[in-house]
């Protein structure tokens, strides 16, 4: 896909949704854990692009949520997976003392939980495949170019996350057919090529958009605290062909999210987010707690790495979903969540999508 940026955001949109099949440049945001097919049913149907998160799925699980897709909604998705980084530096006394600083906050810690095994991303990148979305995006790196090359054959399309302009850029050569531009007001995982550069590539939306659509010559979309067609004439104006929305969705009834988030969610002002690695050894964004401000204070242990630290937290997260309990829950939001509205996601498109076109017109 090529996008020329002289074009007027209205007609950059129009040959960014021809192309991927779409009635409205508004994409739900893959969100793995959070991403139910009635939520991309009721997106889809009502002119944007479904996602499925599938990084954390068993494989053989993705073809039962596409099939749930199908059955109710002729419309678009894609499917997101996480590229997998290098395998964790291990460090057994720092690990035993993050497993003491748990203890306090949840049920106790066995050193094998952080052995925990993420699904085999070979056989996730078939299933994903196999699933024939309009899209497959990437996360936190790029697809091997035997793999690009497969989507290529197949027209399946590969929007990559891009957290700066040089990734931008990296992926851009690597074939990509669009990028999403993660600002860093963004819900969730930041997209860090290198898990260990996300804390300096701090860039927002503001920033980012404008400089990743000057630098390459493919349709940018733009992710990160929109809520609102403000924000979606904003980010159109600032070069992107179309917008991918997260936490403006997840209060609706589609999201079934776990209801004490999404009360909290509703209240949450925009400085009340934090970026933590505590979670899950990788850096995210979500609605600071009590947890995320122990495991910051300067006395606390480091975070193990990506996975690890995932395992880690498990029975605590499980313990603080299953009894509502959001001092200890992990409630990944961006900066905007103030602005999502308990209403259904056919209505959230549509509002967003009419106030933005009453911007881009006038
Ligand atoms: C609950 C949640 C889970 C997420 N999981 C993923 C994921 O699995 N893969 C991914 O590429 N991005 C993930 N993200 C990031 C989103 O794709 C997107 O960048 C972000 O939601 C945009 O910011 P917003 O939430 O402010 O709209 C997640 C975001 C949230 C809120």
């Amino acid at each position: 896909m090529s996008r020329s940026p002289s074009l007027h955001p209205l007609a950059r949109v129009e040959a960014f949704t021809a192309r991927v099949g779409i009635r409205l440049p508004i994409l739900l945001a893959p969100m793995a854990g959070a991403c139910p097919p009635s939520l991309s049913i009721a997106v889809a149907n009502a002119g944007g692009m479904g996602a499925c998160g599938a990084a954390l799925m068993p494989p053989d699980s993705i073809a039962s949520w596409a099939k749930n897709f199908r059955a109710q909604s002729s419309g678009q998705f894609q499917i997101n997976l996480w590229t997998p980084d290098p395998p964790p530096l291990r460090d057994a006394e720092a690990e035993k003392r993050q497993r003491e600083f748990l203890a306090r906050w949840g049920p106790s810690v066995s050193p094998e939980m952080g052995d925990s095994v993420l699904p085999d991303f070979e056989a996730l990148c078939r299933a994903a495949v196999a699933a024939r979305p309009k899209a497959i995006s990437s996360i936190m790196g790029l697809f091997a170019s035997e793999y690009v090359g497969e989507l290529k054959e197949k027209g399946i399309l590969w929007l990559a996350t891009a957290t700066t302009v040089e990734e931008a850029r990296a992926a851009e050569a690597a074939g990509a057919d669009a990028v999403i531009a993660q600002g860093m007001e963004a819900g969730g995982h930041r997209g860090a090529f290198r898990a260990e550069d996300a804390e300096s590539h701090m860039v927002g939306l503001m920033a980012l958009l404008p400089q990743i659509a000057d630098a390459v010559s493919i349709p940018v979309i733009a992710a990160g605290a929109i809520a609102d067609g403000r924000a979606v004439a904003a980010t159109l104006i600032l070069g992107a062909s179309a917008v991918l929305i997260g936490t403006a969705f997840l209060r609706s009834p589609e999201a079934q999210l776990n209801a004490a988030c999404a009360e909290r969610l509703g209240r949450t002002d925009s400085h009340q987010t934090a970026l933590t690695r505590a979670f899950t050894g990788r850096l995210a964004r979500g609605i600071r707690n009590r947890f995320i401000d122990a495991a910051a204070a300067p006395d606390a242990p480091p975070a193990a790495p990506y996975s690890v630290q995932r395992g880690y937290t498990r029975p605590m997260r499980e313990e603080a979903t299953r009894s509502g309990d959001t001092d200890r829950m992990q409630m990944w939001a961006g900066q905007a969540a103030r602005l999502a509205q308990a209403q259904p996601a056919a209505e959230i498109v549509q509002r967003i999508w009419s106030e933005a076109r009453q911007f881009l017109q006038s």
